[in-house]
């Protein structure tokens, strides 16, 4: 598609933000998703950010030697100083066998060496222990690993596995540091039990089941990717509940897979939802396998998190090459009582804010910040370099002062009504 110019216009007085998004036409690939320069990749896994180089890193579920899934299975990495621009990075976690596969899990930084696995040489800032799930034909276990070079390269505890439960499906480890109780807790799921098991750790080498969240909302076929984090209110960011995620698949409403939430009180052991309503975290059919970050820098928010941009019932099928698959957008996550369905019942939303480092983003990003526009003063994108897919997103906001005509909202696109 050539697009010599774009031109939009609004036919009365009030705010618009617009912003267009192309896709790179000698590659297809996508400019703001993250995806792999080759390969396979699904599931975000180990997110976390190195407060002392101001990096982020996302690793990820990758067959590096095929563009569809495929043993063995890797984990593949990539960092980010923005959440905007992602570089590539080697391999970081290898299974030992090529009919095996280091499935998904999550990151911690063992910052005051509970693990005991590293010394003074290591910035406590960036004492990174992988927990995974590896996967053989025989068993789902977990394994921990550790990084001494800042998440980079990684060694496996000689004892491996940390925890397992002689079943072919117990998988997907998330830890995080519970500071009341001064211990780590993971949350794993019991894939097709439809259960996920709440452990505790001092050491994150010996684990003790506390309790179990089983049987809730939507099952579908099983649960995968639990994770357990607490989320700040927005009307109040000092008050905060937790929010436990658990992705299905498939069985999802809308087809394949989803990811759906439970807002609830935790107490050091047990979660316990508030209500038992099943929420959605994404209505779109590309948004599984959510992974928060352990940490973050704070600036951009607490609760921030990566899903895979893509859904069982069709990856293996997207047309693109070298690669497939691309990663969500970072999000924000808050809380919300702000939108209620009637006055009888609070009921608490998750809300969800989209990252993109906006200025830092590249020519290609065409951004017309909170103009406003009339009919007189059409806005215009100079769009005579670009080829692609665009994608637009238009964000209206009323001047309530003035009086509104009912044809405030009718935009155009080349003279065409959109
Ligand atoms: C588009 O893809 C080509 C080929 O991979 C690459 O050389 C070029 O830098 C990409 N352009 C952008 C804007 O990323
Ligand atoms: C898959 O890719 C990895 C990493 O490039 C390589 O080490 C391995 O030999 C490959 N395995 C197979 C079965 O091709
Ligand atoms: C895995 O497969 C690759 C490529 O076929 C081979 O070179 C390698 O020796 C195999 N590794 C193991 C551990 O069997
Ligand atoms: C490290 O130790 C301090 C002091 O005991 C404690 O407050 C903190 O929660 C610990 N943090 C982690 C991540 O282990
Ligand atoms: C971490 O713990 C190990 C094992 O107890 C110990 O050998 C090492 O000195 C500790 N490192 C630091 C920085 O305290
Ligand atoms: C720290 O650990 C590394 C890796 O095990 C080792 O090479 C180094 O000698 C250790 N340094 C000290 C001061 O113990
Ligand atoms: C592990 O599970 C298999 C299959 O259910 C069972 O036959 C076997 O006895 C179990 N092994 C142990 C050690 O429990
Ligand atoms: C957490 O809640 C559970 C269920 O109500 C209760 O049995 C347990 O004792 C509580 N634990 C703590 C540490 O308060
Ligand atoms: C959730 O459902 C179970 C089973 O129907 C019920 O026992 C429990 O009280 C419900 N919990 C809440 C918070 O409504
Ligand atoms: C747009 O401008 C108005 C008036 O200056 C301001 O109140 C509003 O917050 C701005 N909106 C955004 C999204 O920047
Ligand atoms: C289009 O490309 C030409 C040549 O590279 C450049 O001079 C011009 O500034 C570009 N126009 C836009 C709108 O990016
Ligand atoms: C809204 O309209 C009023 C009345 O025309 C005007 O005074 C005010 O500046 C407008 N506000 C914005 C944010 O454009």
């Amino acid at each position: 598609m050539m697009l010599l110019q774009a031109f939009i216009f609004l036919l009365a007085g009030f705010a618009a933000k617009i912003s267009a998004l192309m896709t790179n036409e000698t590659s297809d690939r996508p400019l703001v998703h993250f995806t792999p320069n080759k390969g396979w990749m699904n599931d975000p896994n180990g997110l976390w950010y190195d407060a002392k180089e101001g990096k982020w890193h996302l690793y990820f579920q990758y067959n590096p030697n095929d563009t569809v899934w495929g043993l063995p299975l890797f984990w593949g990495h990539a960092t980010s100083n923005d959440l905007t621009h992602w570089q590539d990075e080697p391999v970081a976690i290898a299974p030992k066998r090529n009919d095996s596969g280091a499935y998904s899990g999550s990151m911690v930084i063992d910052h005051n060496n509970t693990s005991g696995f590293f010394n003074d040489t290591v910035d406590p800032r960036q004492r990174c222990v992988a927990i995974w799930t590896y996967n053989t034909p025989e068993s789902e276990e977990q394994y921990i690993s550790y990084s001494l070079d800042g998440g980079y390269t990684f060694t496996e505890y000689q004892k491996n596995p940390v925890l397992a439960a002689n079943s072919t499906q117990f998988r997907d480890p998330k830890v995080f540091w519970y500071e009341p109780s001064q211990k780590w807790i993971m949350t794993a799921a019991k894939s097709q039990d439809y259960k996920i098991e709440i452990y505790s750790s001092d050491d994150l080498k010996s684990w003790k089941l506390e309790s179990a969240f089983a049987n809730e909302g939507f099952l579908g076929y099983q649960y995968e990717c639990p994770g357990l984090i607490e989320v700040p209110t927005e009307q109040d960011p000092s008050k905060s509940h937790w929010v436990m995620f658990i992705s299905i698949n498939p069985g999802a409403p809308a087809g394949g897979s989803f990811n759906q939430y439970f807002v609830g009180s935790f107490n050091g052991t047990h979660f316990e939802a508030f209500d038992n309503q099943s929420r959605v975290v994404d209505f779109g059919k590309d948004y599984y396998a959510l992974q928060t970050f352990f940490n973050t820098d704070p600036t951009y928010g607490s609760a921030l998190g990566i899903a895979w941009a893509s859904n069982w019932e069709y990856s293996a099928f997207v047309p693109t090459n070298p690669w497939r698959s691309s990663m969500s957008l970072v999000r924000k996550f808050s809380l919300n009582t702000e939108y209620q369905a009637n006055p009888e019942t609070e009921l608490i939303n998750l809300k969800a804010e989209p990252i993109l480092n906006i200025s830092n983003a590249g020519p290609w990003l065409h951004f017309a910040s909170n103009s406003t526009l009339t009919k007189a003063n059409s806005f215009s994108v100079d769009l005579s370099n670009s080829t692609g897919t665009l994608e637009f997103e238009l964000v209206y906001a009323v001047n309530t002062t003035q009086s509104v005509s009912k044809s405030v909202f009718q935009t155009y696109l080349f003279g065409l009504k959109v």
